[in-house]
């Protein structure tokens, strides 16, 4: 069995955890809409046709933030289309993925259901074939409260007070060429920065996000962040990331090491925030929005047949990842990256949140399930809140692939407003357990509460609708806390939550 330590003082804080590090995604694609959150008809849907089913499994995940509606999608979406009668809004071709998009749910009915699952709305502008001035149209339209052409468009089309959207997304991806109206750095950076000061003068109170790289492996990278926020830093408030990880040749040693390439992925976007910082003499500090993570490789083969034999169909079931165990570690890692990055990364969105990729999946006219991914996210969320602490681990460590001195124990800790303590953790390693010691003497006498722990022998064991509950998180018997100190195991191939509150006499 093998080794490793892990102290934790309550004075090593990284940061505050702003709760919105726990967002998703929801896009007008495959089934995430329709036959998703949508499904009039539906046994279970309500009155507006919302899948209730669906509603309280994203409310168990407990996401304060849904980002809507894309993705690549947005680049060329008219919002007109989607507000108004239903009846009369139109079906639109979708160059994004060939589908059809029939606008039956839009902006009114999207808050409606976010306001039904606790979310707030995070919504994406079209940087791609619209500009500024549509812009300001759509914010004027959601936030103004009255007394103009769009805000009193929205009141007559049924909502009286403004729907108070705080987050946008200035466009999605726009370094990608599979984007509509993709752009250069230079050209992204200066209609960023022009849009920006539009829509801020309109309503002072949002936060704009301005598209970073589409990913680390983006032969822009680095260039795209300096030259584009070298024309916007002043006006806009963060800077995105994407990024998705794959195993497709099965090297589960080297796919569980990928968050290191996502800490370097973060820590380089920081840096580059900061040099900009610098040069521009500036006291504001421009934080990340890491609005798209997750994995994704297991439906692309399937998705190039299902786009061949119905181009322009509707609601298809395009990027329908089934999730494994090995996701479900992976997953964890990257929530973990997330907090240990919480002092710079103040957004983060699970891409995406029913279906497409997604930790909830549904059958049309059927059930509704939680994919392996949707454990490791709900924990985060739940007992991640409160305040970062920086553990300070000595761990055996592994070289694979791609990636040397990996260690086997991935871990990050959280203390809440009550004082109780979380520590997360993957055990990365293929065939020991670990012993983990923990010394957690600052904060003074402690009782293990808690300790979650999913692991399956079969790193591609799935749930199913039949059989939802191959892949669960148990509950196993929890260690003793003494002098401050606690000895646990953590199995091979593991992710767990070891949890902690301040011993009551
Ligand atoms: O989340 C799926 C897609 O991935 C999004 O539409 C796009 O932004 C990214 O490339």
């Amino acid at each position: 069995m093998k080794k490793s330590t892990l102290i934790l003082d309550k004075e090593y804080k990284i940061s505050q955890i702003d709760p919105r590090i726990y967002g998703s995604f929801i896009e007008h694609l495959g089934r995430a809409v329709y036959g998703g959150i949508y499904e009039p008809g539906h046994p279970l849907a309500d009155e507006n046709g919302f899948r209730t089913d669906v509603i309280e499994a994203v409310k168990k995940l407990g996401v304060p933030i849904v980002r809507y509606p894309g993705g690549n999608f947005v680049s060329g979406f008219c919002w007109e289309d989607s507000v108004g009668p239903v009846d009369q809004r139109p079906e639109r071709l979708d160059l994004a993925w060939f589908t059809t998009e029939t606008n039956e749910v839009g902006l009114h009915e999207f808050a409606n259901w976010a306001k039904k699952a606790d979310s707030d709305i995070m919504y994406a502008i079209n940087l791609g074939t619209r500009g500024p001035e549509n812009a300001r149209d759509i914010l004027e339209y959601a936030n103004h409260p009255g007394g103009s052409k769009y805000s009193d468009m929205r009141i007559a089309n049924g909502i009286r007070d403004p729907l108070g959207i705080k987050l946008w997304c200035l466009g999605n991806e726009m370094d990608g060429p599979w984007q509509m109206g993709s752009k250069t750095a230079y050209e992204y950076g200066r209609i960023a920065n022009e849009t920006a000061k539009i829509m801020k003068w309109v309503d002072p109170s949002i936060e704009l996000v301005a598209c970073g790289s589409s990913g680390s492996y983006m032969p822009t990278f680095g260039d795209w962040e300096l030259t584009m926020l070298n024309e916007c830093y002043d006006n806009i408030d963060y800077v995105s990331l994407h990024r998705y990880y794959g195993n497709p040749t099965g090297d589960t040693a080297n796919f569980l090491a990928s968050t290191m390439d996502m800490d370097d992925f973060i820590r380089t976007v920081v840096s580059i925030c900061d040099a900009v910082k610098g040069k521009k003499h500036s006291k504001k500090q421009v934080h990340l929005s890491f609005d798209e993570w997750n994995v994704w490789y297991h439906s692309i083969e399937q998705d190039k047949e299902i786009k061949k034999r119905d181009r322009w169909g509707r609601a298809l079931p395009l990027l329908e990842d089934i999730y494994n165990f090995e996701d479900a570690l992976l997953v964890g890692s990257m929530l973990i990256t997330l907090l240990r990055n919480s002092d710079r990364v103040k957004i983060a969105c699970l891409a995406q949140l029913v279906n497409v990729i997604a930790p909830i999946m549904t059958r049309n006219g059927g059930g509704c399930w939680a994919q392996t991914i949707y454990y490791p996210f709900m924990h985060a969320s739940k007992y991640g809140r409160g305040t970062a602490l920086r553990p300070v681990i000595s761990s055996p460590k592994y070289d694979c692939s791609e990636y040397q001195d990996v260690p086997i124990i991935d871990a990050m800790a959280t203390v809440s407003d009550k004082g109780e303590v979380t520590v997360f953790c993957v055990n990365r390693d293929m065939s020991e357990d670990c012993v983990l010691d923990l010394d957690l003497r600052s904060f003074g006498p402690l009782v293990m509460t808690e300790h979650i722990a999913m692991h399956h022998d079969d790193v591609q064991a799935v749930n199913t609708e039949e059989n939802p509950e191959n892949v669960v998180p148990l509950n196993v018997p929890v260690s003793k806390v003494e002098d401050g100190k606690a000895e646990v195991c953590l199995q091979s191939l593991s992710w767990n939550v070891l949890r902690f509150s301040p011993k009551t006499i």
